[in-house]
């Protein structure tokens, strides 16, 4: 069959794969064809068991994969064969050299320009998908500029905006598209190439275009903006626990405001996964490059709230367990950075897994998706760790329970019968308040929340 469109994809992550899974199957008269330099990972895509456990997506690809949707692993040939390249390799935090901890590592996203550059023979539309710093385009153009002969390369940027664990129904019913472009003829032209793909299922009014550089910015902006939100909230919550206020009722009075709105007001352990902290250090790097560095305090505070939230948290573990967990086993229910992802990156948890263990506390992991990689980030501390995917088998003999994901299963618990396998006085930590408190405590348990009033037979501990 003559596809309408041939599109590849240079990246084979929790961006790629579902976005380009998506335009697969909304457009079958284009081919989708995704690489990566990783091949265990394009090995992993073409099997039974995707790299990316998404709800949704396994039904997406069987209705796509070797019809109109291709993972390969001959990344020079692509390029040849393919007139839409998306970029969407990952663009972490910098750990070397200049603006190291906090400036965005482009080298990935750099070699992916030259070897564009490298092997196409005919033009191209380059489309970044990568959250890059503003301005990147300006290097990639320079890159692809440098071709000898005649090939032209028009760059775009076009942000994605799902978030992990919704990312199908993001992708399928996206609150905005946004494709920035040079405003020159060529520019448009491509622009308007873009736009013709995804109107094929995203209503006009929600495809919006821009200049390639607010492009760019805006997509650092929006990350920033919600993981303020989070901090916001979570910094209220240590008022909260100071004043016997709640910060439910709290953040539902302020998000009944139509001005403010109730979405991103969930108080928490704080914001994990690759993007918040990542895009934020990104964003401070940029205001200070620029020299504006009140602006770049402004933002770096978003990221200190949500280390202080996770230091309260294991502070307030430790306090209130009579201030030592040397020997007490903790369980830990959910290792993922938020429920419906097995994906661990910057997750809270990490840190505060680290953190118990600091203290000599053994640490019982439990998850349903999320073992293996959390196996993988605590790798170096072997030995000090049990992972158990049952919640009521890892919880049975513990002291203490801290819930750190809000997988819905953990709401259901019977938390009855987990109480008679613990030892006692046993504990809950709820680090997402998603349990009925009340109810815990009636049962017996001591219960921690976030930004409430304790529920516990003992005096406070923590001051001690
Ligand atoms: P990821 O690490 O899951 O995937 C990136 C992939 O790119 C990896 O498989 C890697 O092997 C591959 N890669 C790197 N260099 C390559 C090269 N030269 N050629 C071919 N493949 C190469 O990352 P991700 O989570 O998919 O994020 C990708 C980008 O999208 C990042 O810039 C991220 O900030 C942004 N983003 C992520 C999310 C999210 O929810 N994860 C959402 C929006 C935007
Ligand atoms: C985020 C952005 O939402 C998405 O638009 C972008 O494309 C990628 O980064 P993601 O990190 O996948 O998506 O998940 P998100 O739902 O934003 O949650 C991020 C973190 O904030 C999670 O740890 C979550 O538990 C936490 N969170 C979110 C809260 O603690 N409270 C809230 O109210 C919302």
């Amino acid at each position: 069959m003559k596809f309408k469109k041939n599109i590849l994809c240079i990246g084979a992550g929790y961006v790629g794969g579902p976005s380009m899974a998506m335009i697969a199957y909304k457009c079958p008269d284009c081919r989708v064809t995704v690489v990566d330099i990783n091949p265990a990972r394009i090995d992993a895509w073409n099997s039974a068991e995707l790299p990316v456990y998404e709800p949704g997506l396994d039904e997406i690809i069987k209705k796509t994969r070797s019809k109109n949707l291709f993972f390969a692993k001959d990344i020079e040939n692509q390029i040849k064969e393919n007139d839409i390249i998306f970029v969407s390799v990952n663009t972490p935090t910098k750990t070397f050299g200049a603006g190291a901890g906090k400036a965005a590592d482009l080298q990935f996203l750099e070699k992916t320009a030259r070897q564009i550059l490298e092997h196409s023979q005919s033009p191209k539309i380059v489309i970044e998908k990568s959250t890059l710093p503003v301005k990147t385009a300006l290097a990639m153009e320079r890159i692809l500029a440098s071709a000898k002969g005649k090939i032209t390369f028009e760059v775009l940027s076009n942000p994605e905006f799902m978030a992990e664990g919704t990312a199908m129904a993001d992708l399928e019913k996206p609150d905005r598209v946004l494709i920035g472009s040079r405003e020159t003829q060529s520019g448009l032209k491509a622009r308007a190439e873009l736009v013709d793909i995804y109107a094929r299922w995203v209503p006009a009014e929600k495809i919006i275009t821009s200049n390639i550089w607010s492009s760019e910015l805006s997509k650092l902006v929006a990350n920033a903006f919600l993981a303020q939100r989070v901090s916001s909230i979570n910094s209220i919550s240590a008022l909260c626990e100071k004043t016997d206020a709640d910060i439910s009722e709290v953040a539902r009075a302020v998000g009944m405001d139509s001005r403010v709105g109730s979405k991103f007001l969930k108080e928490g352990i704080g914001f994990g996964g690759s993007c918040f902290k990542k895009d934020i250090l990104n964003l401070v790097y940029l205001c200070s490059y620029y020299g504006l560095q009140e602006v770049a305090d402004y933002w770096e505070s978003v990221v200190k709230i949500n280390e202080y939230q996770q230091d309260r948290f294991t502070a307030n573990i430790l306090g209130s367990m009579f201030n030592t967990l040397a020997g007490k086993k903790i369980c830990i229910l959910g290792f993922s950075f938020k429920a419906d992802t097995g994906d661990t990156r910057e997750s809270p948890a990490i840190y505060i897994t680290r953190k118990l263990l600091a203290e000599h506390a053994q640490v019982v992991i439990s998850d349903p998706k999320a073992l293996k990689n959390a196996a993988i980030d605590l790798a170096s501390d072997k030995g000090k760790i049990s992972y158990i995917e049952d919640p009521y088998s890892a919880a049975s003999g513990c002291h203490a329970l801290a819930i750190l994901t809000d997988w819905e299963l953990y709401r259901k618990l019977d938390f009855q019968k987990i109480y008679k396998s613990m030892v006692k006085p046993a504990f809950i930590f709820d680090g997402r308040n998603i349990i009925d408190h009340k109810k815990c405590f009636d049962i017996g348990f001591n219960v921690y929340p976030i930004g409430k009033p304790a529920l516990s037979r003992f005096e406070d501990q923590s001051s001690v």
